[in-house]
């Protein structure tokens, strides 16, 4: 029976991942990383987890420690910067040697895009394939979930880690999830300035998605691979690319702008086609311009199999109630 330990345990993956894991393994304890100032009766009960750990991810030295003492330990939280996955890594190395330590960390397929500024569908960008060890190894701290992928990476020598590499996470509305997620995030407080949803050029360039349903599914079985025993291959062999199906960037576009016209945010129900300039601040204005190309046949191997409906069927009923 190995114990468990969930970082971002309230959140869109996270809680659904939890209770998908008690209900998989009731008799696993699974103890829940949170900030949360609700009740700690009340998270046990809408997480169904057995303990509640109070803490923020700067906390270095308690993560430490709750990672010294399971025996599996999940980053839900976070994926854009260190925290907390280096300190999760340094309580997972102070283990004892015969009990080394699992460490299963979610990463995000933003790392892939192709960095094409026309909006169009690009043949020869590459497709990173998680199969293939060199795509993994090529992965660097400059990508957008590098900051915490190179280090997890890097302790797979000394430690036992799984990477679970989502793209686009949607889904929402199947589980009653009370918010949206990183990835309707990143679109919806790009488009809100703008006052408009943007897509670039033709929009035929294509973005990966993945439902949460499939995620939660394939991380289950990750979650039972580490319990099972010791790790084989190299950490670069323990990297898993999931997607459910991809979308052209209008279409997308499409369908987030009469989302958002009905829910009284933007004054138009259409997108409106721009150049890459006009996308958005920062790095989103990449995504939106760009093709985000991976190929999952490593975990097809595993048994990841896409069940759910696209991103364009659910997004209606996602971004209906929750805060945007
Ligand atoms: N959603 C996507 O489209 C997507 C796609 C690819 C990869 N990912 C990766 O998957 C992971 C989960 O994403 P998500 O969409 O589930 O995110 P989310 O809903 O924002 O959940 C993040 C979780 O981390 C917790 N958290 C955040 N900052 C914290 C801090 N400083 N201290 C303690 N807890 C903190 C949050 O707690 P609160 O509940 O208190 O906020 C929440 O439980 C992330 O690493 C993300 O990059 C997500």
């Amino acid at each position: 029976m190995p114990s468990v330990v969930v970082f971002g345990a309230t959140g869109f993956v996270g809680a659904p991942y939890v209770r998908a894991l008690k209900q998989a393994h009731p008799d696993w304890p699974v103890t829940a990383y949170v900030r949360s100032s609700k009740p700690e009766a009340e998270l046990k009960a809408s997480l169904g987890a057995d303990n509640i750990i109070v803490g923020d991810f700067s906390d270095a030295e308690k993560i430490k420690k709750i990672s010294k003492e399971n025996d599996i330990v999940v980053n839900a939280g976070n994926s854009f910067t260190e925290d907390p996955v280096a300190a999760i890594i340094a309580g997972q190395k102070e283990k004892n040697p015969a009990t080394k330590g699992k460490l299963i960390h979610i990463s995000g397929a933003g790392n892939f895009i192709d960095f094409g500024t026309s909006g169009k569908f690009n043949s020869e960008s590459k497709v990173w394939n998680d199969a293939k060890e060199e795509d993994i190894k090529a992965i660097h701290k400059e990508m957008f979930n590098g900051q915490s992928d190179v280090p997890v990476l890097e302790a797979g020598s000394d430690i036992d880690t799984y990477i679970v590499c989502p793209s686009v996470v949607y889904g929402g509305a199947s589980i009653s999830a009370p918010t949206k997620g990183i990835g309707y995030m990143l679109l919806t407080s790009n488009a809100k300035p703008l006052g408009y949803v943007p897509y670039v050029g033709d929009g035929t360039a294509v973005l990966s998605t993945c439902h949460v349903l499939d995620l939660v599914d394939f991380l289950i079985k990750i979650t039972e691979r580490a319990a099972e025993g010791p790790a084989e291959g190299t950490a670069y062999s323990r990297y898993y690319m999931l997607e459910t199906s991809r979308v052209q960037w209008k279409d997308m576009a499409t369908e987030l702008a009469k989302v958002m016209h009905a829910r009284g945010l933007l004054p138009s129900s259409e997108p409106k086609a721009v150049p890459f300039e006009e996308a958005g601040e920062g790095e989103v204005k990449h995504l939106v311009a760009a093709n985000m190309l991976i190929k999952g046949d490593r975990a097809a191997a595993l048994g990841f199999k896409a069940k759910q409906p696209s991103i364009l069927a659910q997004i209606h009923e996602d971004l209906k109630e929750v805060p945007i």
